[in-house]
């Protein structure tokens, strides 16, 4: 119903639990293309999973402490951008992004992520805006850097996915960094 226009054809707006079966079947299609970095890819395997994320993510919208939102190609969904951590009494909160490999390359989700930092600092008043990735994923990186953030450095084996400690890579934007 309320949707942000990304490029031609290219909806960015709120994904729902009303949306399991359709987030069901978008990530089970994906899930090679993002599970490497991407926890919940291997989570979301059926609809009564993608309810519960999505319910989760429903959930912190409702306390202010995250959302999620979809992109929709020619009306179908193809990834998506969360704030996957939201501090308003601190001004912190932290972004992610998924696409699809077909939806790639088109400037897609560094868009979207844009249109969600103009709200957090404009909107919400945050003063500072965080992107964590491993250091490996240099598409994630490269997003970090069109955006106009800084890395900070490198939490060393600071997360563990599929048994594996890893580094996270940590990048930032401040309010006063942010030219809208
Ligand atoms: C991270 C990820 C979403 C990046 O996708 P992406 O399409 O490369 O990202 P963008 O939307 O910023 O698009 C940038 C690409 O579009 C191109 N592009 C075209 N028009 C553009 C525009 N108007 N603005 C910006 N980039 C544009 C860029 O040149 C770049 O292509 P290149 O990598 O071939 O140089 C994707 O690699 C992914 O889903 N990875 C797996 C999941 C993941 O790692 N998520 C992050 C976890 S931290």
């Amino acid at each position: 119903m309320f949707a942000h226009t990304l490029a031609d054809g290219v909806e960015f707006r709120p994904l729902e639990p009303w949306q399991a079966a359709e987030f069901a079947r978008h990530v089970v299609l994906v899930s090679d293309d993002i599970a490497a970095y991407i926890p919940w890819a291997r989570t979301v395997v059926d609809e009564a999973s993608a309810r519960e994320f999505l319910e989760g993510y429903a959930l912190k919208q409702a306390r202010d402490e995250g959302r999620i939102y979809g992109i929709w190609v020619d009306g179908v969904l193809k990834g998506g951008a969360l704030f996957r951590t939201f501090h308003a009494a601190q001004g912190v909160c932290e972004a992610g992004v998924w696409l699809a490999s077909d939806a790639r390359g088109r400037g897609l989700v560094t868009a979207a992520v844009r249109h969600m930092i103009d709200w957090a600092f404009g909107t919400r008043g945050m003063a500072r805006v965080e992107w964590l990735c491993d250091p490996r994923n240099t598409a994630s990186a490269a997003v970090a850097r069109r955006l106009g953030m800084t890395c900070e450095g490198v939490l060393r084996k600071a997360f563990l996915m599929d048994g594996e400690r890893r580094d996270v890579q940590v990048w930032a934007v401040l309010a006063e960094e942010w030219a809208t």
